[in-house]
């Protein structure tokens, strides 16, 4: 996801009186569930409800999100290039494994799902179906109406699934972006040891829109996050220091090994911004890495403009490959997203292209750039492959692998 980055409120455009209302909504049951709770729930909680709600939350009802009308773009949205160099990568799984399925974890608009199956189209490598799992019932027929526009003739490949499939799947699981949305946990070091981040109500008149009467509030001793942060302090071999407020995914493991299970013979491959666990919780990292993105703006105030605003964490790459290996998968390679990309062969993709047709040329070349420089996607996103039963080198890893650092 890219934005540009801004620090105050005020400078965030003003909602239109329909999303004001839509927001107070989401307000509401917030508020209701605070209240249930006894005065404050858990962030994890609070970013469940704000993304997911039914009918309600960012995912769940009509904010347009992607693209320039929306709050933020995603790489598959910035450039094909994206999506082919992934289609690069499936083929080489499914054509070692003999074929099998593509499965699509939060598709989005769709427009990585269309991309994939051009490029194995014209590879000859389609796969036996594209399955689609999406938790929005606005952003599937979304991606129902992208894959009809793009991939008419194949959309009869095209399937979204209500639940992870059965035990027994051959093939690819993708995720682009999709470990950014899961809720996390906010916690801080205080002189007795960690505590929990939680929501509060702070008043009793609604706030104006962008404001939301929420706030932070320091929850009582939880013997479970303690563990889980000795846990994070002993693998660092250092100790978080006093004021230091992090995040953490209390469901990951579950999570990935939900999505590990039905893998037979493959791989999951997941394209996300995020660090190995040293860097994640590096000293100066001492606020954590909660990042809101709202119409374009990037801030890092998640309490405010519920259900009308993004709210993204970085991903621990370390704990994703931990809760990987604990679900019997292998690390099969780890790496920034230029590298990645440029082992599925992004360079000869831009080669396609004659220098001297300019315009066409130097479009492709501002496209390179924005998902490979440093300073834009390159090296804040990265790739990580976990596989199953299958012993091969893979493409994406090819040029550089970091594994080591996680
Ligand atoms: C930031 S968007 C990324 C969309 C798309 N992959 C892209 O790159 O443009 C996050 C997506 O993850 C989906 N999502 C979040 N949690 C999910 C989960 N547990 N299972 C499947 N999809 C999920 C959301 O509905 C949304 O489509």
């Amino acid at each position: 996801m890219t934005t540009t980055p801004s620090d105050r409120h005020a400078s965030l455009p003003k909602p239109d009186p329909a999303a004001t209302a839509h927001s107070a909504r989401l307000l509401d049951r917030i508020r209701s569930e605070i209240a249930a709770a006894g005065g404050a729930i858990s962030f994890a909680r609070f970013m469940e409800l704000a993304l997911y709600a039914p009918g309600l939350g960012y995912y769940r009802a009509g904010a347009r999100k992607f693209g320039p009308g929306g709050d933020f773009v995603t790489a598959p949205e910035l450039s094909p290039l994206f999506s082919r160099c992934l289609a690069r990568q499936c083929r080489e799984v499914l054509e070692r494994i003999g074929g099998g399925t593509i499965l699509e974890l939060g598709a989005g608009t769709g427009v990585m799902a269309a991309d994939i199956l051009r490029e194995l189209r014209t590879l000859n490598a389609l796969p036996e179906r594209y399955a689609i799992l999406e938790l929005s019932g606005e952003l599937r027929e979304r991606q129902r109406q992208t894959l009809a526009e793009r991939t008419p003739d194949l959309l009869d490949r095209v399937a979204w699934l209500d639940a992870l499939p059965e035990p027994g799947l051959r093939g690819v699981v993708l995720g682009n972006e999709v470990l950014d949305a899961l809720p996390v946990e906010r916690f801080r070091i205080t002189p007795t040891g960690p505590r929990r981040m939680e929501v509060a109500w702070t008043g009793t008149e609604p706030a104006t829109c962008p404001q939301s009467n929420l706030d932070w509030t320091e929850g009582a001793d939880d013997p479970a996050l303690a563990a889980t942060v000795a846990r994070i302090e002993s693998a660092l071999g250092w100790r978080l220091p006093e004021g230091y407020t992090s995040e953490c995914v209390p469901q990951l493991a579950d999570w990935v090994r939900a999505v590990a299970e039905p893998l037979a013979v493959g791989a999951l491959l997941f394209v996300d911004y995020g660090y190995s666990r040293r860097e994640y919780y590096h000293p100066e990292r001492a606020d954590g890495t909660l990042l809101c993105h709202y119409r374009h703006r990037v801030h890092a105030d998640p309490l405010i403009l519920p259900g009308l605003q993004d709210i993204t964490a970085s991903v621990d790459f370390t704990a994703v490959a931990d809760a990987a290996r604990a679900a019997g998968l292998e690390m099969a390679g780890y790496t920034s997203q230029n590298y990645f990309l440029f082992g599925c062969g992004l360079m000869d993709l831009l080669a396609e292209v004659d220098a001297a047709d300019t315009v066409r040329y130097l479009e492709r070349v501002r496209q390179v750039k924005l998902l490979t420089l440093p300073g834009e996607m390159g090296d804040r996103f990265k790739a990580i492959a976990l596989t199953r039963g299958i012993d091969l080198p893979l493409c994406g890893f090819s040029f550089r692998d970091e594994r080591g650092r996680l």
